[in-house]
């Protein structure tokens, strides 16, 4: 038992002492491209900020929050991961990842609707965007009456 505790301890003291990135940085949840995966969504348009491809990962609970028209249940969580579109490809093939995002339905983030709101470089790692400045403003013009999820249950249809 001793020794049990002892490694316990020492596992706490290790977890307490390794650095901590962004104060509050989310780290992404593992497994997410398991969960459900929207259509393929290509953007050709050079002059659109979504210029490239994406697509949309929603864990269960977002997926019932989907089927009943966009509300969601607390903890809902959809992330995007975006794709350059590789040169001479014509837009078929995905290129290099450049970035990901990342809503998760918290009710206590009253700022930014209920939702946490994250950004993500290419490797995952937290850029530490400011959620209220850089991402609610779209949201919130264009989904105010559906949460401020943009994307619906018709994304997600093959
Ligand atoms: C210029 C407007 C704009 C900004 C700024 C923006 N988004 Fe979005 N976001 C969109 C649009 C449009 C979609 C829908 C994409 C689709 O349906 O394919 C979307 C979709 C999403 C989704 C999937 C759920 C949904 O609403 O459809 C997440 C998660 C997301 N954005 C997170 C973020 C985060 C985090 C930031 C800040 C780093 C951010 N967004 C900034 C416009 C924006």
């Amino acid at each position: 038992m001793k020794m049990v505790s002892a490694w316990f301890a020492l596992a706490c003291m290790i977890a307490i002492s390794s650095p901590v990135p962004a104060s509050s940085a989310t780290p992404l949840p593992k497994g997410y491209t398991k969960w459900r995966k929207s259509e393929r969504k290509v953007v050709t348009d050079k002059g659109s900020l979504f210029y490239g491809i994406h697509y949309i990962y929603a864990d269960k609970r977002a997926m019932q929050g989907y089927q009943a028209g966009n509300r969601f249940p607390e903890g809902s969580t959809i992330i995007v991961e975006y794709f350059n579109i590789k040169e001479g490809s014509g837009a078929a093939v995905d290129g290099p990842r450049n970035m990901i995002v990342l809503m998760r339905k918290e009710k206590r983030k009253k700022e930014t609707g209920g939702w946490l709101f994250a950004g993500y470089g290419a490797d995952g790692a937290p850029s530490g965007i400011d959620p209220a400045t850089t991402c609610f403003g779209c949201h919130q013009k264009d989904a105010g009456q559906r949460e401020y999820v943009i994307s619906t249950i018709k994304d997600f249809k093959q």
